[in-house]
């Protein structure tokens, strides 16, 4: 048997159970990996608790998570592209917090390059992919000053950096206690809350021309159209629709966006922190953390 996190019925993560199950097996075109890392997102929680899972297609009886990282331990019949042994990382909706995860070889899974850590990796599909979605789709250029809106977050972080890549000015709203860390990074940190505006027209004397919100509700659209930037040059990844702001998201990211992703952290260009880790075990209190609201970066559940 395994260890698998998985729930019944909608709910907080009380619902969360790390229960034993009969261990998958890869079908045709599929591997088996063993995780050993598996990252956790806001997604995974707004699939449990009920307000996500007809956008994502999970109801109860389910697995949890999507992010994960780990070894190849078994193929399927007619895989080509992976071997038992193999380091890989990569997503599988609702059933990545596992000892075990099956996948077919053409979906999201990808080989590890050298230098980028299990951690990091088991942590990237989903903020991975939708930073570097939300980037592109605001074509930002080194002409650039853009405003991120909760930049100390899983997909804020790695998008500031990969604005930052592109030559533009980063500013980033965060608390004061991220400050620091993003200022290491070569962002401007500014407070979020009242009085944004005119925090925001000091940063930026030169002004903002784009805006990537991800952290939802009025505040970043709001100061940024104040501020001029035009709407199509606003990207939301969680108050879509609101003044009309849409955007890119992780669905908008190739495999071979992310994989390019995990070659800029291998080589040191992008660092993605790893705010805590939790053993299985305790999935549950380590969604209750990342509800909170206040991580930097990612929160990982680990097996051993
Ligand atoms: N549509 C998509 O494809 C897609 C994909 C990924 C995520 N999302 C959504 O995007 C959101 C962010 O995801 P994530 O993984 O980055 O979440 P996360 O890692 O939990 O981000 C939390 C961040 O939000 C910041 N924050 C808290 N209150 C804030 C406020 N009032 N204003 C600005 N920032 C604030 C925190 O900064 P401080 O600690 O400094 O307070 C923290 O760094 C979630 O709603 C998620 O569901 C959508």
């Amino acid at each position: 048997m395994i260890r698998a996190v998985r729930y019944e019925r909608f709910g907080g993560p009380e619902v969360l159970d790390v229960v034993e199950v009969e261990p998958p097996h890869p079908g045709p075109g599929e591997v088996r990996v063993d995780v050993i890392v598996a990252g956790l997102n806001p997604a995974d929680y707004k699939i449990f608790d009920g307000t996500g899972a007809d956008r994502h297609g999970v109801w109860p009886p389910a697995g949890v998570g999507h992010d994960f990282a780990g070894i190849v331990d078994e193929v399927g019949e007619n895989v080509t592209r992976f071997a038992v042994g193999d380091r890989v990382y990569g997503g599988k909706r609702a059933d990545a917090l596992a000892d075990f995860v099956t996948i077919h070889e053409d979906d999201l899974l990808l080989p590890l390059p050298e230098g980028l850590s299990l951690d990091t990796a088991g942590a990237l599909a989903i903020a991975g992919r939708t930073a570097s979605a939300g980037i592109d789709r605001l074509a930002v250029t080194a002409e650039d000053t853009v405003l991120i809106g909760g930049a100390a977050g899983g997909v804020g972080v790695i998008a500031a950096q990969l604005a930052l890549l592109r030559g533009a000015v980063v500013i980033g709203t965060a608390s004061e206690a991220n400050h620091e860390f993003l200022r290491e990074l070569g962002v401007i940190p500014v407070v979020y809350g009242e009085g944004l505006v005119d925090r925001l027209r000091e940063a930026a004397s030169d002004g903002i021309t784009a805006a990537f919100d991800t952290h939802g509700g009025a505040e970043t659209i709001d100061a940024a159209l104040e501020l001029g930037v035009e709407i199509s040059r606003v990207n939301t990844i969680a108050a879509r629709g609101y003044r009309d702001a849409e955007g890119a998201g992780s669905v908008d990211c190739s495999r071979d966006d992310l994989a390019a992703l995990g070659a800029l952290i291998a080589g040191g260009e992008v660092t993605v922190p790893i705010d805590s880790v939790y053993p299985i075990e305790r999935a549950a209190e380590a969604y209750e953390y990342l509800m909170a609201g206040h991580v930097r970066g990612k929160v990982i559940v680990v097996t051993r």
